[in-house]
């Protein structure tokens, strides 16, 4: 369920970014070097053209005809990251640098109307500046009709248009030799600097008549303009370029004659967008473009002056035009944001609601399974409990009608002790089954294991372990330790009949047995009172006296992890209940078995020849350690003829039952044959190793007399002392 949230608000957040991210943005930087009423109107028509692409951002810069200042503005919009940089440079050569970083940069560069020494640019875009002055040459001269006293105010010392402008100027006007340049005065492209200039010069030269003044642009035209009307002398007639629409602009001057004439100095901010724009775009486009223009006179400015105003008009209009749009865009925008936020609202809103019906589908699903799940372990209680309860009746109608015939009542102590085990156990185990379908019927949920059920069942201790009656000396002895009287009691019925039956009502009485008279196996419950099986078992593995007795565990615990715990306990086997007798009984005599089959190692009696040296194996082969040590005990003793079993038991710190017990049990010997044996062998290698008489080695060795040396030796090899040593 969260997974599908997650997919759904990712989904939403995909749209929404999608939505976000439109075409990429160019940034385009406009440095100029002035701010005058050219640039303004060029700077407008910049703006008008970026109206026609989504995805264009200008930022501008003015220097303020100041190289420094432009050098700044260059290098600040490098580091707000444009993609394009236009820039008209303020002089040839000294922003040239700033110019080569922004390209070196992979900026790509557009120089328009003023150029550059530096030849790192994209593209350059201009009017033809030296055409335009040597124009201006051929239009003065004729004007002048050939003949007249000229003044040239220059532009900016260093920039490209002042120097083509006056190149192209002086070109024309040495074709005419009756035009006199009197003076070229240097400007600076501003009116204030050219008023100045000319008004110096005219205090100068007060005796100098000027017939046309040639402004390299419409401002110092003007500016030289009012210093001649201030020196209140004949007004010459003034020239100038640009030509610029509006109340201030060139074309008005001419009309009003205050002008004589002037040229229209193009300024196309919208084709410079598009070339920006072609650029960015990997779109091809012209490395130089060069404007055409006109010259303004009385001639043409009334219709350039209606026109230029119908221009300005319809600017006026697309700009207003723009205004409107973007309104409509920013409302366009506002609302389909609102949109995107009322739908994303709406899919959360939805997946809520689908979240919570789908919580409440599973849960009444649960709820549907959980309820059938009861129903089904009802039916199967129910069924189990009819299935059960039928051939109990059947056993236990029987029992109640055996127990009347004279057969069971005449029967022996033995067949009624077991009869009566049989009727305890068959109705105890019909209550049992009432309980466990009533813990159903009431707590559908409840469960009853195995541990339980055995902890049901009433046990009842032995007070006393159970003698060892009809011993019969070549029988092996089993202990079994139960709490349950009922189950010792059945066990003893299987297995009094071929071995010795000894009883422990729990581990701790059934440890005191073990270790009192060493039974051949044992056989124990686990779920028992004061020390259960396992602790049982474990001590009885971990005590010299007992570690070697066999132990079968008898239990209900029949999960396999319960096996694993008893076998870690040391259990030689597990047998889970209910049990098969014969298996019992099968398990026991294999176990006693493999007992045997070690004991016949130690028993097999050997070649003289060979004895000595395939005892020591055998000792080997068993390396029991409580033998080990029985063994050194005997070998540092037998010299003593008068050494007896309590005498060796002491020594080892056994009661003389106990040992004769363990050592009978691992090597099936008394401890006198072994001693016998360990003198014996000794014998031998005395007879094999040495010149001392046979009498001589019979005493070493520990034997009363040597005449019984010889039986002895007889009996376990089968020759005479005496033969070995003929060899
Ligand atoms: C505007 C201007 C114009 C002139 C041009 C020369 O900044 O001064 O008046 O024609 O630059 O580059």
């Amino acid at each position: 369920m969260r997974n599908v949230y997650w997919i759904i608000i990712v989904l939403f957040l995909a749209i929404l970014a999608s939505c976000s991210h439109g075409t990429k943005k160019y940034r385009i930087g406009v440095s100029q070097c002035s701010d005058d009423i050219w640039r303004n109107k060029q700077n407008s028509e910049l703006k008008i053209g970026a109206y026609f692409h989504d995805n264009v951002v200008l930022r501008f810069a003015a220097a303020y005809d100041s190289d420094e200042r432009q050098i700044q503005q260059i290098d600040s919009l490098i580091d707000c990251g444009i993609d394009l940089l236009i820039v008209a440079p303020n002089q040839v050569s000294t922003i040239s640098s700033a110019i080569d970083r922004a390209y070196d940069k992979g900026i790509p560069v557009i120089v328009f109307e003023r150029k550059t020494s530096s030849k790192k640019y994209t593209a350059y875009m201009g009017a033809d500046n030296y055409e335009m002055g040597r124009l201006m040459g051929e239009y003065i001269a004729t004007r002048l009709n050939g003949k007249g006293k000229i003044m040239e105010v220059m532009g900016l010392k260093g920039s490209s248009p002042a120097i083509e402008r006056h190149d192209g100027f002086v070109s024309a006007i040495s074709q005419h030799p009756g035009i006199e340049v009197v003076s070229t005065l240097q400007g600076d492209w501003t009116e204030p600097t050219a008023y100045s200039i000319v008004k110096q010069w005219l205090d100068a030269h007060d005796g100098v008549d000027v017939d046309l003044v040639f402004g390299m642009n419409d401002r110092s035209a003007m500016g030289a303009r009012k210093a001649f009307s201030e020196k209140g002398k004949k007004l010459p007639l003034f020239c100038g370029i640009d030509g610029l629409p509006g109340e201030d602009g060139g074309i008005r001057l001419v009309r009003d004659s205050l002008l004589e004439a002037s040229y229209i100095y193009p300024t196309h901010g919208d084709q410079l967008i598009q070339l920006a724009v072609d650029i960015l775009e990997g779109k091809p486009y012209k490395k130089e473009t060069k404007f055409m223009s006109a010259l303004v006179t009385h001639d043409n400015a009334r219709v350039l002056k209606l026109e230029s105003d119908e221009v300005i008009r319809q600017s006026k209009n697309i700009e207003q035009l723009h205004e409107k749009a973007s309104g409509y865009m920013r409302e366009l925008n506002s609302q389909r944001t609102i949109s995107w936020l009322a739908l994303v609202a709406i899919g959360l809103l939805l997946t809520l609601l689908l979240g919570i019906y789908m919580y409440y589908l599973q849960r009444a699903k649960i709820q549907d399974e959980r309820r059938q799940m009861e129903r089904d372990q009802l039916d199967f209680y129910t069924q189990v409990s009819h299935e059960l309860r039928t051939p109990l009746t059947l056993i236990e109608g029987p029992l109640e009608q055996l127990a009347e015939t004279p057969e069971i009542k005449n029967a022996s102590e033995e067949t009624n002790g077991i009869f009566s085990i049989v009727r305890r156990n068959t109705r105890h185990l019909t209550k049992l089954i009432s309980k466990l379908l009533d813990a159903q019927v009431g707590a559908p949920s409840s469960s009853m294991d195995g541990d339980e059920i055995d902890a049901m069942i009433v046990t009842r201790p032995v007070d006393t372990v159970s003698s060892v009656d009809e011993i019969d000396e070549n029988a092996s002895t089993v202990l079994i330790v139960d709490d349950n009287a009922d189950i010792r009691a059945y066990l003893n019925s299987i297995l009094k009949g071929k071995y010795k039956v000894l009883e422990a009502c729990d581990g701790q009485h059934g440890l005191e047995i073990a270790e009192e008279l060493v039974p051949d196996i044992i056989v124990s419950d686990v779920m028992m009172p004061n020390m259960n099986g396992l602790e049982f078992c474990q001590s009885v593995k971990t005590n010299i006296i007992t570690c070697h007795i066999p132990v079968i565990l008898l239990t209900a615990r029949a999960l396999s992890e319960h096996q694993i715990e008893g076998y870690e306990s040391g259990a030689d086997a597990y047998i889970t209940k209910p049990f098969s007798s014969d298996l019992l009984l099968a398990r026991i005599a294999n176990l006693l078995q493999s007992r045997h089959q070690l004991k016949d190692l130690w028993s097999a009696k050997l070649p003289a020849e060979t004895a000595s040296e395939q005892s020591e194996s055998a000792v080997d082969y068993i390396s029991d350690p409580f033998i080990e040590r029985f063994k050194t005990i005997l070998e540092s003793k037998m010299g003593n003829s008068e050494l007896s079993v309590e005498d060796l038991s002491r020594e080892i710190g056994l009661s003389r039952v106990q040992l004769y017990r363990k050592i009978k049990a691992i090597t099936g010997n008394t401890p006198v044959d072994l001693l016998r044996r360990a003198r014996l062998q000794a014998a031998y290698q005395l007879l094999t190793t040495t010149a001392m008489t046979v009498s001589e080695i019979a005493y070493k060795v520990g034997f009363g007399s040597p005449s019984y040396f010889t039986k002895c030796y007889k009996d376990e090899y089968g020759t005479v002392p005496g033969e070995c040593r003929k060899k």
